[in-house]
């Protein structure tokens, strides 16, 4: 069978003593084929681009042009930066920037406005040869728009023409970028109207620079096509997006508040980055659909094996019974090392020679899942068979379909984030944005006020 597989065995009683029982999953099964049904009628964003071969056939159209630069630097934040991270270091060799063979252009992905890190980057590039893609659905970010305007002014300083330097990603109609673009021509991608950031990694947010760097995309999509069919069926033990979902639904009733995403794969490591956004901000609200305080959300958790078996597994094992770990297992690496047979005499090493790292790897997976089952942790697995374009798409899919179903669970709104307004309204009114002058004030005040309490 192609694609990525789920092992659900450590979530069940008895395999789990606190485990889920299949009389639980039997008393949502109604709930949840409505659930499913309801999705696929009102057809989210994420779910009718896969209908519309317009978002990967203007992609294609300007391959040539993209791929003809030294250097692509993707300059957003967010859903705007997190899917391409994803991509690249999921997809591409790890040191691909530093490739000497590579027939496609170096890929940065600038998602943050620390000077340090953007000068680091700056360092790295000649603009002559670079094209620099701002992604903004809203064109308002201001961590994406002050590098725009850095990337800007660089091109501007050595007199190039921006039109050949950037290209924006930015909603179909509304924004500043969709202004300037109009204005002055500028090459302009459509985000479609009705995906969140977090949600667009398969439209032209995540598939451009993934292009850029030579991922197959139509791999990509044709991954989430299939995984498509999969959960659109309403069978709960057929369904993983919608068995998944239930069980940490089902757990977080009981008090796990913590979803922990540990791949042993440092190539899959940033999936889990990506979908901590995912699960984060889609379902940490405050009020339900029917506007009642709810509070609710699972805390979303990276950890990469076997690294963090020596920093986070101690807790995990015997630390209160609050979190649900998901594995991702690679079955074949693309490379793989022996491990030579020196120093047989002593015991504490001659078991390792002969062996490969990725035995030694997906033995530790293996021991790290014994221990958490024994301490009756529950914890299941993503499994990749390999690491493609296919398998990634399938993975960006499943997940997105999940965090659908969990939302309506939870029965909130999985796809606005009121929660973020507040901190970026203090920031525009900080920096002087015109029309926040009043609320400035009021935040200063506010804050002079505090009685201080400093170390
Ligand atoms: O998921 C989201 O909606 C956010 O993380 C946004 O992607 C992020 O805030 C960036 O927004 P924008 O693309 O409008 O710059």
């Amino acid at each position: 069978m192609k694609g990525i597989k789920f092992d659900f065995t450590n979530m069940f009683f008895p395999n789990i003593d606190k485990g889920i029982k299949y009389e639980e999953i039997n008393e949502y099964k109604e709930k949840i084929e409505k659930i499913i049904s309801e999705i696929l009628d009102e057809k989210p964003g994420f779910i009718k681009l896969l209908e519309n071969p317009k978002y990967l056939d203007k992609i294609l159209d300007i391959q040539e042009w993209v791929q003809s630069f030294e250097s692509f630097v993707v300059l957003g934040i967010g859903g705007s930066a997190l899917g391409n991270i994803a991509l690249q270091t999921t997809l591409n060799p790890l040191n691909y920037n530093y490739m000497e063979n590579r027939k496609t252009p170096k890929i940065f992905i600038v998602d943050n406005v620390d000077p340090d890190f953007v000068a680091s980057i700056l360092d790295q590039i000649n603009p002559h040869k670079t094209l620099f893609n701002v992604i903004s659905k809203s064109g308002t970010t201001a961590e994406a728009m002050s590098n725009y305007l850095i990337a800007r002014g660089i091109i501007e300083s050595y007199g190039l023409d921006p039109k050949k330097h950037i290209i924006f990603t930015t909603d179909p109609e509304n924004g500043i970028l969709r202004k300037i673009a109009k204005e002055e021509g500028i090459e302009t991608l459509e985000i479609p109207q009705e995906v969140g950031g977090r949600f667009s990694v398969l439209t032209p947010v995540g598939l451009l620079s993934a292009l850029a760097g030579g991922i197959d995309i139509i791999d990509l999509i044709n991954g989430a096509k299939t995984m498509f069919e999969k959960v659109s069926n309403k069978n709960i033990y057929e369904n993983p997006a919608a068995l998944n979902a239930l069980l940490h639904f089902l757990y977080y009733k009981k008090g796990y508040n913590i979803s922990v995403m540990m791949p042993y794969s440092n190539k899959l490591l940033l999936l889990a980055d990506w979908y901590r956004q995912l699960w984060a901000e889609s379902l940490g609200k405050k009020y339900n659909i029917n506007g009642e305080v709810v509070n609710v959300g699972q805390t979303p958790v990276k950890a990469l094996g076997a690294t963090d078996q020596h920093s986070q597994v101690q807790l995990y094992n015997e630390g209160p019974d609050d979190k649900v770990v998901t594995f991702i297992k690679l079955e074949k690496f693309e490379r793989d090392i022996k491990i030579p047979k020196i120093h047989e005499e002593f015991s504490a090493l001659s078991y390792l020679g002969g062996k490969t790292l990725s035995e030694l790897l997906n033995t530790e997976l293996f021991g790290t899942e014994y221990a958490l089952t024994e301490h009756g942790k529950p914890n299941m697995k993503v499994i990749f068979p390999e690491i493609n374009a296919f398998n990634v798409g399938q993975f960006f899919f499943v997940y997105e379909f999940q965090t659908a179903i969990m939302g309506k669970l939870l029965e909130i709104n999985a796809y606005d984030q009121p929660g973020v307004e507040l901190g970026k309204k203090v920031t525009y009114a900080l920096m002087g944005r015109e029309g926040y002058e009043n609320f400035a004030n009021e935040v200063k005040e506010k804050f002079e006020k505090k009685e201080k309490f400093i170390l």
